[in-house]
Order: structure tokens, then sequence, then C-alpha cells
């Protein structure tokens, strides 16, 4: 996978949580930036439906992570996905006293996926390979989304 950019809107919008899930079933961790309000978590939102995840989807913003049960297609059983918030953190110290790095290695040997909003909080904290999207907002309901992976 190389760079990819997608327009997309609320109508189209499954055709960018399904890039994300191509990216995250690849690289088991995805980092998701973009403005507050650019739709970070509505298109986390959809890409837990098509994980067949069954909790209600919300920003992690008071608890830094929400742990959901998902089930990806052909998946024998269910598996974590951690969707973690670090905009509250300050810096990569206060993710590591967090306990922010178990949710990484979990997902580094293949057990967990982690799906991460504001990642440059505690950048530092990313040394294995992901794959970075960028929301940006192009117009009142269309959306740009850019994803780069980082081997
Ligand atoms: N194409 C779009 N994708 C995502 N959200 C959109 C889109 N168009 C409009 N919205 C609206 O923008 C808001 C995005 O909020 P949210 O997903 O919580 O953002 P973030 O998590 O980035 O702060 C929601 O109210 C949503 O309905
Ligand atoms: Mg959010």
């Amino acid at each position: 996978m190389t760079g990819t950019t997608i327009a997309y809107d609320l109508e189209t919008i499954n055709v960018a949580a399904q890039a994300l899930l191509k990216a995250i079933s690849e690289y088991r961790i995805v980092t998701l930036s973009g403005d507050l309000g650019a739709g970070k978590t509505t298109l986390v939102s959809h890409l837990c439906h098509m994980l067949h995840v069954q909790d209600a989807v919300s920003s992690p913003t008071f608890s830094l992570v929400n742990e959901y049960l998902m089930q990806p297609d052909g998946a024998k059983s269910t598996m974590p996905m951690y969707h973690i918030d670090w905009y509250r953190l300050r810096d990569a110290d206060e993710a590591m006293d967090a306990g922010m790095e178990d949710y990484l290695i979990q997902a580094k040997n293949g057990e967990a996926w982690c799906i991460i909003e504001w990642p440059e909080k505690a950048a530092a904290l990313l040394t294995m390979p992901h794959v970075a999207a960028t929301i940006s907002v192009t117009g009142p309901y269309s959306r740009e989304i850019v994803l780069t992976p980082r081997p």
C-alpha cells in the first residue's frame, strides 16, 4: 500500500471505512489525525460496524481507551479493538505512565488492533509499523482522508 487519498461524504463514508479496514488488517495499528469535528470518531464507528462490533462506539476522550470486541469477516473468534484517544495526554511519558505501550505491543503481536486519535501527542511511542491517516474537512459534509504507510 502506498499513499492513498479518498474523498467522501456521509453517503460514501463506507469507501473510506473500507480503506481504513484494509490498512488496519495489514498493519494492525492506524493513527487518525484531523481537527476536532473532522470526523475521526464517526469514521471509526463505521469501521467498527464492518467489524461486527456490538458496543456503541463513542469518543474515548474521557477514558483514553475504549475496548470493543470485534470479529473481522473470516475470523473464528472475537479480538479486541482498542480505540485510543491521546487528546488529553501531554507527551509520550504520560502515555507510557497511562499504560499505552501495552496496547501497542498487543497489536504488534497480532493479538489486537489499535486505532489512535491525536497520535501527535505521543508520537515517540509509535516505533512499530503502522498507517498514518489524516482527515481534512473540504466542505460542510465532504471530507478527504489520506492514508500513508509508515513501515
Ligand atoms: N463526511 C463526513 N464524515 C464524518 N463526519 C461528518 C461528515 N460530514 C459531516 N460530518 C459531521 O461532522 C461531525 C464529526 O464529528 P466527530 O466524528 O465526533 O469528529 P472528531 O472525532 O474528529 O472530533 C459529526 O457531527 C458528523 O455528523
Ligand atoms: Mg473524536
